[in-house]
């Protein structure tokens, strides 16, 4: 049996977990006690998981994160289970879930042993395309000259391309040069991930997603991007002082290495789970109906070929609740 097989549903439960725990905490306006509770629930019942998991992308290193900390050990860790390494974002846009804004969701990647990329978190410049323009663009180029190829991939002009820029001040020269390309663009305050999944799916109207973001959300992205067959070209950024000398602990030799999906995520087989919080472009947010909750959920998975989207009721109280549609 595959990881994938064997492990979907039980991401799946991983991530409708997070996502309800957060989703009580929408528009309270404390985006550390949003992700605090994303991160309690998702460990919770991540060690239910019959796994020997290890968190390859989490919350930060050990002295920093109490709980889904880099290389903390997860999932019941039985000698004859599956070895998965894991990159968890449980509250992706912890201010979108703060302000009850679109777009935020619990998620994580799982793939084999060495399946995903061991990354700092620090930044990552990226370039994210769907299938169409997958091999075609480069982080070296300008953005006239990338959009101007996804333009000719996709069958149309430059002016007829969205493309989703975290609206940030070192964004500026970047949203600068796509206007004067010509093509369109969307701001977004945060949440580059899902911007991500949307560049990569055909009838989001979303192209492509450029400028920088986090690298954590980098390697997430790359999981999704393989199992859409997308394309993505990221490169790290370490700004803070230890960055480099973390990122060459980890095996990355090149600071400039500019990383493909596949560098990204090599694994033969992975699966990406996601939960919605608030709702988004594929995703609603997790709606309470007094006897329970009712949840929607992305699990793709790579070498299975599968994209499934799940409509989840969860039921508590007595065996006589009432289902809400
Ligand atoms: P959080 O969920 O950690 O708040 O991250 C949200 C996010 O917008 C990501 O989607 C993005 O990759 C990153 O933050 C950008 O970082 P910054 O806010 O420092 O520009």
């Amino acid at each position: 049996m595959t990881i994938e097989q064997h492990l979907s549903r039980e991401f799946l439960r991983v991530v409708e977990e997070a996502a309800i725990a957060s989703a009580r905490t929408m528009g309270q306006g404390q985006r550390r006690y949003s992700d605090q509770v994303a991160v309690e629930a998702m460990r919770k019942a991540m060690d239910t998981v019959s796994m020997r998991g290890t968190i390859v992308i989490g919350e930060g290193e050990r002295d920093e994160a109490p709980m889904l900390f880099i290389g903390e050990k997860v999932g019941r860790q039985m000698p004859d289970e599956p070895e998965v390494d894991i990159a968890v974002d449980p509250l992706e846009g912890t201010n979108l879930c703060a302000t009850g804004e679109p777009n935020s969701i619990a998620v994580l990647a799982a793939a084999n042993k060495g399946g995903l990329l061991h990354a700092p978190d620090c930044y990552m410049e990226k370039i994210i395309v769907g299938p169409a323009a997958k091999g075609a663009v480069h982080l070296d180029a300008t953005p006239k000259e990338n959009l101007q190829v996804i333009a000719k991939r996709l069958g149309r002009q430059v002016k007829d391309l969205v493309v989703i820029v975290l609206d940030r001040p070192r964004h500026e020269q970047l949203i600068e040069e796509i206007r004067s390309a010509g093509a369109r663009i969307r701001l977004i305050s945060d949440g580059d991930l899902s911007a991500g999944i949307s560049a990569a799916v055909r009838g989001t109207n979303v192209h492509a997603v450029m400028g920088i973001g986090g690298a954590p959300e980098g390697v997430l992205a790359a999981a999704a991007i393989r199992c859409l067959n997308g394309g993505m070209q990221g490169r790290l950024v370490p700004t803070k002082e230890g960055q480099e000398e973390r990122m060459r602990a980890m095996g990355i030799t090149d600071p400039r290495r500019i990383f493909t999906e596949r560098d990204l995520a090599p694994g033969p087989e992975i699966i990406f789970a996601a939960c919605g919080v608030t709702d988004g472009t594929f995703m609603r947010g997790v709606r309470f109906f007094g006897h329970g909750a009712r949840t929607s959920s992305l699990i793709m998975s790579l070498s299975d070929r599968m994209i499934r989207f799940i409509d989840s009721v969860r039921l508590d109280g007595t065996p006589d609740v009432v289902v809400e549609f």
